[in-house]
């Protein structure tokens, strides 16, 4: 079995070396099975959970991607197991590091330590419903729009500069599960994206820590909802 999952055997169009990344789970692992689907312009070259359970490690396991697990109880301090975590990355040199689902939330100088290179996605319209339980809080708040969204992490939970959204309809009948749901399946969409993106040269974080991205494309269609008859 491969230790690193080869996501594409060419190298990036402009020639450069190919990326690694390294996938950051705390459970199911959907967003990882859509980026390991993805076919992207790098490889991944380890998942690690913080969650010895998640079910994501047996996903990435069946495809040949080296996995890891550090519980965080093992560690004496949140700056230990940080630190411990940064050093594991590290070692399997990654470019790009991709939270997926990982429900940890890092100390400032692990964030400092991979600044441009640590994507998350959070299932909301941010700065909308950060931390948690944001599909309770948008039915709590009534919202007629809800969604996702990709930003790089700063130090400042969920407030990080944002890549790329997606929004769907709420409807008058939904509980959060059936929500949760219907926000996932654009997770799937827009994550593989903004990696592919990344790992294409054509996505970055200036110095000045804006968003800045090649070949933006034309504009979204708007998203009205409710639409009466
Ligand atoms: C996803 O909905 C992701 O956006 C969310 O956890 C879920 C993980 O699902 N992340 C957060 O809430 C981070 N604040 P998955 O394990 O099936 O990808």
């Amino acid at each position: 079995m491969m230790s690193d999952a080869l996501l594409s055997g060419r190298a990036s169009a402009g020639g450069s070396q190919m990326k690694s990344v390294v996938i950051l789970i705390s459970g199911r692992g959907s967003n990882l099975q859509a980026l390991l689907d993805a076919k992207l312009p790098g490889r991944v070259a380890a998942v690690i959970s913080d969650r010895a359970e998640a079910l994501g490690l047996a996903l990435a396991q069946a495809r040949g991607v080296a996995t890891a697990v550090l519980d965080h109880r093992r560690y004496a301090s949140r700056e230990a197991f940080d630190a411990a975590l940064a050093d594991e990355i590290a070692a399997h040199g990654a470019d790009l590091v991709v939270l997926a689902g990982f429900m940890r939330i890092l100390g400032d100088d692990f964030v400092r330590r991979f600044a441009g290179r640590l994507l998350n996605i959070h299932p909301s319209l941010l700065p909308l419903f950060p931390g948690l339980k944001p599909h309770a809080q948008a039915l709590a708040a009534g919202v007629k729009i809800h969604g996702c969204t990709v930003h790089f992490v700063t130090p400042a939970l969920d407030a990080g500069p944002i890549v790329i959204q997606a929004a769907v309809p709420v409807h008058g009948d939904d509980d959060e599960n059936e929500l949760a749901a219907r926000v996932l399946v654009q997770e799937h969409r827009i994550y593989p994206l903004a990696v592919r993106w990344f790992l294409e040269d054509r996505l970055c974080l200036t110095p000045e820590g804006r968003v800045a991205l090649a070949d933006e494309g034309p504009p979204a269609s708007p998203l009205i909802a409710p639409v009466a008859a």
